[in-house]
């Protein structure tokens, strides 16, 4: 391998690529991240969009609702996600209240991109943010628009999580704000919590890739929680699939080390370091002639650490 090949930097995708991808007709799999390790993690399995969800809100900082996530705790853990990936194209989630005036979306839309190193933001709503979501796309700053079920707007949609658009009404109102999405110039969208045939039909119509969570398997790819996905959490929703079971296991060690810690079993030799015993004695003044014990020096009258020892 020559010294260029072996120096080469890992070039970040762009929506460019996920456009490419999506005219290949590759499925498109996205996860949420919200901390270095997770996201290298993914990063180093190929995963192409990371996005560091508001969901941030509900599965680690514990908050009952993404209502409550900050700016300032999205481009926390969005620049961790960031030094985390190298090739990932990494989408920061507006929260709530943060893309509420044309002005507000841009300044903080700007934060995510030019502070937190984000290479592109996720909005909610579908033709109620159309005209924000345009402002924004005008500016340079890739979106990914977010319909069907949107989280933020759980007081308003009745508060009780559940699957959308299930009468002609709201199917045709998500059909319209699918196309409100796209025509603002959105490169991708996530369905969330739509059912198969209506998430099917949407994909068709449009023209950028769907993204879906909950919404059946015609999408053109799928984003999951990160949690969800590793078996973290104490529920998982339906639509999930774990593939691993993170919380078994974190248990279990956790039990295991209690116990060893306990019983006086860790740390053995092997997890431990030694020194020079002579180091030690020197500092404890433990040489023959400083040891209390010494019955020579004692005999002798020098016996324990002389008063002008320079200790
Ligand atoms: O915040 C989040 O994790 C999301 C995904 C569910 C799409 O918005």
């Amino acid at each position: 391998m020559s010294a260029t090949a072996a120096t080469k930097e890992v070039q970040r995708l762009t929506v460019a690529d996920i456009g490419r991808m999506y005219a290949d007709g590759e499925r498109i799999p996205m996860l949420t991240a919200y901390d270095f390790p997770t996201a290298r993690l993914l990063d180093d399995a190929g995963i192409p969009l990371v996005l560091v969800g508001d969901s941030v809100g509900e599965v680690v900082l514990g908050y009952e609702s993404t209502v409550r996530v900050s700016m300032t705790e999205m481009l926390h853990h969005t620049r961790a996600v960031v030094r985390g990936t190298q090739r990932a194209l990494v989408i920061g989630d507006m929260p709530f209240l943060s893309y509420a005036t044309t002005d507000e979306a841009l300044t903080n839309a700007g934060r995510f991109l030019r502070d937190a190193g984000a290479q592109a933001v996720k909005v909610e709503g579908g033709v109620r943010s159309a005209r924000i979501i345009e402002s924004l796309v005008r500016a340079g700053i890739p979106v990914q628009g977010h319909i069907g079920w949107t989280p933020q707007a759980k007081y308003a949609m009745g508060g009780k999580v559940r699957v959308q658009g299930k009468t002609v009404d709201r199917a045709r109102s998500m059909l319209a704000d699918a196309l409100a999405v796209q025509e603002s110039g959105a490169f991708s969208i996530v369905l969330e919590l739509v059912p198969d045939q209506l998430a099917a039909a949407i994909t068709e119509r449009l023209r950028i890739p769907t993204i879906g969570i909950g919404a059946g398997p015609h999408c053109s790819g799928q984003v999951q929680v990160v949690t969800d996905l590793l078996g973290l959490g104490s529920f998982i929703p339906r639509h999930a699939r774990p593939y691993a079971h993170l919380r078994e296991t974190i248990l279990e060690a956790a039990r295991a080390y209690a116990a060893d810690v306990a019983s006086g079993s860790f740390p053995s030799k092997a997890e431990s370091s030694t020194m020079d015993e002579r180091v030690l004695d020197e500092v404890l003044g433990r040489s023959a002639v400083d040891r209390a014990d010494d019955v020579l020096g004692r005999e002798q009258g020098v016996a324990g650490v002389p008063l002008d020892r320079d200790l």
